[in-house]
């Protein structure tokens, strides 16, 4: 559930926590110098127009706005897209930050049914969709940190990922980027490259017509 904490933030939080103990979105604290060679913004490509189907909290997306892409967020969790505007409000009244945030737009719903009409054809090959579904904890591995869990907590595990992935191939759009584990098979066949970072690999599919 998304909460006003003690400083007037939202913050994702389980019911009966401690208000202030949740997660809040503070893109203050991500340290964007030298973005252009992180693997998720090589992965993405030429900078254009960029669909964060899967927003989450935002952190991905606010990497890719730092590195000049215009976003748009989708994400259909009401409490997570709660707490991810609210933090894109903050980073819009902070002078530091709103140069970054103001590339940021937000809608909340299902990208299955708003992928298709927040991008007209004509603008699909020129844009690209990144992926970044949740998937399954690893029995006996670290505990996950706290924004994960609380995550998921919210939305589950995105068990209808492939069904995202093939609707973007199949709609047109030049590029669709899916970040996995390292050691997770691909969420479909037919991937044009991959980018590997430290802790995830970034699958990229590549439309053959454009
Ligand atoms: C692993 S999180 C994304 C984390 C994000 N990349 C970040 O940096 O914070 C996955 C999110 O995608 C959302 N999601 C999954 N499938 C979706 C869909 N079809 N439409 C909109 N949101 C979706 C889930 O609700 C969840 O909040």
């Amino acid at each position: 559930m998304a909460q006003i904490d003690p400083r007037g933030r939202m913050e994702l939080i389980e019911a009966g926590e401690k208000p202030g103990t949740g997660v809040c979105v503070d893109f203050c604290r991500l340290d964007v110098r030298g973005v252009a060679t992180q693997p998720l913004v090589r992965a993405c490509g030429p900078r254009g127009r960029l669909i964060d189907a899967t927003a989450g909290l935002g952190g991905d997306a606010w990497i890719l706005a730092a590195a000049g892409f215009a976003v748009t967020c989708i994400e259909r969790s009401t409490p997570v897209a709660t707490v991810l505007d609210d933090g894109i409000s903050r980073a819009l009244n902070d002078d530091s930050l709103r140069k970054i945030a103001q590339r940021i737009g937000l809608i909340v719903g299902s990208s299955r049914d708003l992928l298709m009409t927040t991008v007209p054809p004509d603008a699909r090959p020129t844009s690209t969709v990144y992926l970044d579904p949740m998937y399954p904890p690893k029995e006996g591995s670290a505990l996950a940190p706290k924004s994960i869990r609380l995550v998921r907590a919210a939305v589950g595990d995105d068990h209808d990922a492939n069904i995202l992935l093939e609707s973007a191939r199949g709609a047109g759009f030049g590029r669709v980027v899916v970040k996995r584990p390292l050691s997770a098979a691909p969420l479909s066949p037919g991937v044009h490259h991959a980018v590997e970072g430290k802790l995830a690999r970034f699958d990229v599919y590549q439309d053959a017509r454009v």
